[in-house]
């Protein structure tokens, strides 16, 4: 079973680096417990740390490896270089099986034994190395050579961030140290769906200074429960949303409409309810009409939403959800109008590297090249969506991104579209790992107009 958890990882890690955007890399593996937390922790650390990986491996190779054994060589040394649970000689065994099974030569095989015992020779060099440069950098030392490949950034992302609203040098290196620490996925919890104890032990309170009703859960699977998994900052956002909604209730608004224009799974939208929920009997109608391009999302916020309505209709007896499949580079036909809109937009994520450090590694290679052609993406969904704003209505806007164009560029769009002058109007947060108010919290940017 063991040398099934280092397969699989050596697969997603392929499906990953070989095929991006495929789809979620987990997709279909179905381990238990201790095996699952083994295969996530396999393939998140070995990307983490894939740009020092790629360095202590290459000084005992004379010529670059094939792909395949890449990707063998350096999920061994993650595991050799950072795990104590695990003895050496288990990982070469284990390497060796999924050698054979992706079919390597005698001479593949011997190759991977020898470098994986050059690396197992020189671990603890390794790992003080690693140690020292993250605990330097984080006590604001000075940046020396190499430091980018313990960051496992390209030189061109740490630039691109350091531009980013509120960035600098030393942020940006702070952030950075701090995603390669964040230890879980971030998730919340909604107890009036899941029962009396949704998690049991694998949901942790946690404070936060930004989202109340946070839970920190360190589970190895969510199959099966209404469980969303939503970051520290996107609770916040929900939490903010959900204010203004009741606030508009409270000032005499009869009926609200709200246009999600890329409502995915629906994470903002529950999130949002579950900030509603206590105060669920005092709202008046609200309809949300939830838009995405992607069917198959909108098909998941759905069917999440009737297991949520066994529970949720009566507290929500009033609201109707609406999903439309639309794709905001064209205009959405209707004249519809909205007291709220909610783009959650599609970004380049470079916030969310703790929980996706492969993004660091694809996207982050040509950074410049990935913030083009999504800041257009955005500003043509501004476009579109805005022209269904109400001329009271008030506009949030979201990337779990810190690049300029990203952020306060799409914000200065928006207020040129809106004919807003700012300052007055506008309601402005950016979240930087590592920093207060949230230091554990992923890079987030959200702007009210
Ligand atoms: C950041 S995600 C939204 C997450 C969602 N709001 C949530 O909280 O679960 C961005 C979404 O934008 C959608 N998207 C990307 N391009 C789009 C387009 N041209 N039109 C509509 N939706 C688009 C993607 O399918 C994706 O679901």
């Amino acid at each position: 079973m063991v040398s099934a958890v280092r397969f699989l990882a050596f697969q997603a890690i392929e499906k990953i680096m070989d095929a991006p955007g495929v789809g979620d890399w987990d997709e279909g593996v179905h381990l238990e417990g201790p095996d699952q937390a083994l295969f996530h922790d396999i393939v998140q650390g070995t990307l983490r740390n894939w740009r020092f990986l790629e360095k202590c491996v290459k000084s005992h190779c004379t010529r670059p490896p094939k792909r395949n054994m890449t990707y063998v060589l350096y999920t061994s040394a993650y595991q050799i270089i950072f795990y104590d649970r695990v003895p050496e000689y288990a990982v070469f065994a284990e390497a060796k099986k999924v050698a054979q099974r992706i079919g390597f030569s005698p001479d593949e095989e011997r190759f991977l034994s020898a470098v994986l015992k050059r690396i197992a020779e020189n671990k603890s060099n390794y790992r003080d190395v690693h140690e020292k440069t993250l605990e330097r950098l984080r006590l604001g030392g000075e940046f020396q050579d190499g430091d980018l490949d313990i960051l496992n950034v390209s030189d061109d992302l740490l630039n691109l961030l350091k531009k980013g609203p509120k960035g600098s040098f030393k942020t940006v290196v702070q952030c950075l140290v701090q995603m390669k620490k964040i230890p879980a996925v971030v998730g919340i919890e909604l107890p009036s769906v899941t029962g009396d104890k949704p998690f049991e032990d694998t949901v942790l309170k946690k404070d936060s200074a930004i989202a109340p009703l946070l839970s920190e859960y360190r589970g190895s699977s969510v199959d099966g429960s209404i469980f969303r998994v939503q970051s520290e900052t996107s609770q916040f956002s929900c939490n903010l949303f959900a204010k203004e909604i009741k606030s508009a209730f409270q000032k005499g608004t009869k009926k609200i409409r709200i246009l999600d224009v890329a409502a995915g799974k629906g994470g903002k939208l529950f999130g949002t309810l579950l900030h509603l929920y206590g105060d669920a009997n005092n709202l008046g109608p609200l309809e949300w009409v939830a838009t995405d391009r992607s069917e198959r999302q909108l098909r998941m916020l759905r069917s999440e939403w009737e297991n949520a309505k066994k529970n949720w209709a009566v507290a929500f007896d009033k609201l109707e959800i609406k999903s439309v499949v639309h794709d905001w580079k064209q205009p959405f036909s209707s004249d519809e109008s909205f007291d709220f809109i909610w783009l959650d937009a599609p970004c380049t994520g470079f916030g969310t590297l703790a929980k996706h450090p492969e993004i660091a590694l694809l996207r982050g290679s040509q950074p410049q090249v990935a913030v083009k052609e999504l800041a257009e993406l955005q500003k043509e969904m501004l476009k579109q969506s805005v022209e269904h704003l109400k001329k009271s209505g008030r506009y949030f806007y979201s990337v779990c991104t810190l690049s300029e164009a990203e952020t306060v560029g799409q914000r200065d769009y928006l207020e040129k579209l809106l004919a807003r002058k700012s300052v007055e109007t506008r309601s402005e947060w950016v979240f930087w790992p590592g920093s207060e108010p949230a230091p554990l919290s992923e890079g987030f940017y959200l702007t009210v107009l």
